[in-house]
């Protein structure tokens, strides 16, 4: 299988927890790189449901390594918490979990900041998932992070933290905001340490080590190519590159040891929190909420709904080098009459085949769609491309050769077997 960088080819929720743990049988190692716990990847095993934010959702397959990778944001509590809520399922993590000791850390200053820039920004809001991911990022940027590397050593952690939460409570001050309880955070800080002390290492060699030693490594993205900070649709994005080449800096895998990318979208379009999208539309949104879905696995809100948009997918294929499609919730449109895709942008008088670059500009676009007859039928028993009914082969093939890239995996609900190999 070699190494496979899997990328969200939309705005984040693909359903990229599901086709990893699908990948992941024949991967060696399963590698986040970006993101932090903003991210929700569920799978289903049977009737159990797992929903991961910071471990690698390989973990669930037996046998297999996980890595969470140099680029991702780490809340040490939050990751302690998710790793004890995964021992009582009985899922194993000890000897099988490595987290990079160059990780940066996320404090409570940062879900604080998170918080009041979101009120102050008003009606202009983002809707961030307020899990401190942009300040933690922010924090690196400025060189103001401190790391797992920090964390495991509590004498140089303590008097870090010390000045970290001295110069945030100024800040936090000046926005009316109550300041932090030093004490209280390195009380929190020094006890996820300990739990997590063991599991910290220089991922970065052990990667390239599987690499020479002949593993395959598969590449879990978070978040989806239009909220990654320089080709998303900024500034409502996340603060790290979802987009592929985010895998490399996250994980110091060069590359030239990638072997292909594959792209996970849905077969019509969500996107959670603020932002234009192009094909959002009420009936779609309604219809897919009342079967009970598409609602946000981190902070349960609805997502906002729409048809599928293959100029946003196409530029997707472009930016991230898709070369394989993995298209999910399938069985989401069942009942639908008429399906439609937008195939292009009109604004200002303008054709668009890619996504703009400005906000607004994407904002005032309208979609030009094409429209496939539904299938209304039941997809979900589909086992095979064949099992598939004619309309809807014919409407996933549309819509891979109008992303550009060729379908490799169809899903028809959220569990494993509910996979096709095309
Ligand atoms: P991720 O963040 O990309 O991993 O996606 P999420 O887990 O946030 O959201 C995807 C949702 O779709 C989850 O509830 C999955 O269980 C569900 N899902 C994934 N693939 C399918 C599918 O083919 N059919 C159905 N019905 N649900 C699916
Ligand atoms: P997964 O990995 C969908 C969105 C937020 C908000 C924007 C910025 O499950 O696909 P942030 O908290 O990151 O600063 O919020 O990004 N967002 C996601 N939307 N899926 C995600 O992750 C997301 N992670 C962040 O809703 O619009
Ligand atoms: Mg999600």
């Amino acid at each position: 299988m070699a190494n496979t960088i899997l990328v969200g080819a939309q705005w984040g929720d693909e359903g990229k927890g599901k086709i990893i743990d699908v990948l992941t049988e024949t991967a060696d190692i399963v590698v986040r790189t970006q993101g932090g716990n903003n991210a929700g990847h569920t799978v289903f095993l049977g009737a159990q449901k797992y929903v991961l934010h910071l471990v690698p959702s390989g973990i669930l397959r037996p046998g297999k390594r996980c890595v969470i990778g140099n680029g991702v944001v780490v809340d040490p509590v939050s990751l302690v918490e998710e790793i004890e809520g995964l021992r009582k399922l009985g899922v194993k993590v000890d000897g099988n979990l490595f987290i990079s000791e160059s990780a940066h850390l996320v404090f409570p200053y940062h879900r604080a900041l998170d918080e009041q820039r979101e009120l102050r920004k008003g009606r202009n809001k983002i809707g961030t998932t307020k899990r401190g991911i942009g300040p933690a990022y922010g924090d690196k940027a400025a060189r103001a992070g401190l790391r797992m590397i920090d964390l495991v050593q509590p004498d140089r952690f303590a008097t870090l933290l010390r000045q970290r939460i001295q110069e945030n409570n100024e800040l936090l001050r000046a926005w009316g905001a109550p300041p932090l309880s030093y004490a209280r955070v390195q009380a929190a800080y020094r006890a996820a340490g300990d739990a997590l002390q063991g599991f910290v290492s220089n991922t970065v060699v052990m990667l390239n080590e599987a690499i020479r030693r002949g593993e395959n490594l598969l590449f879990e993205g978070a978040q989806g190519t239009f909220l990654d900070i320089d080709h998303g649709t900024y500034p409502f994005v996340t603060l790290s590159n979802t987009t592929a080449g985010g895998a490399c800096t996250g994980s110091g895998v060069p590359p030239n040891r990638i072997d292909r990318v594959v792209g996970v979208m849905k077969a019509y379009t969500t996107r959670v929190g603020e932002g234009p999208l192009p094909t959002e539309n009420a009936e779609v949104a309604d219809m897919l909420h009342a079967l009970g879905r598409e609602f946000g696995a981190t902070t349960g809100r609805p997502r906002r709904c729409g048809w599928f948009d293959a100029v946003a997918t196409r530029h997707a294929t472009m930016v991230n080098g898709i070369d394989k499609l993995a298209v999910t919730n399938i069985d989401g449109l069942d009942s639908v009459e008429t399906i439609k895709v937008c195939v292009a942008y009109r604004a200002g008088g303008r054709q668009y085949e890619y996504v703009p670059t400005d906000a607004p500009t994407l904002a005032a676009c309208r979609p030009v769609y094409a429209e496939f007859p539904g299938w209304r039928c039941a997809t979900g028993q589909a086992r095979s491309w064949a099992a598939l009914p004619t309309k809807t082969r014919q409407y996933l093939k549309a819509i891979a050769e109008l992303s550009g890239a060729r379908l490799g995996l169809a899903s028809v609900g959220p569990s494993r077997e509910q996979t096709i190999f095309r």
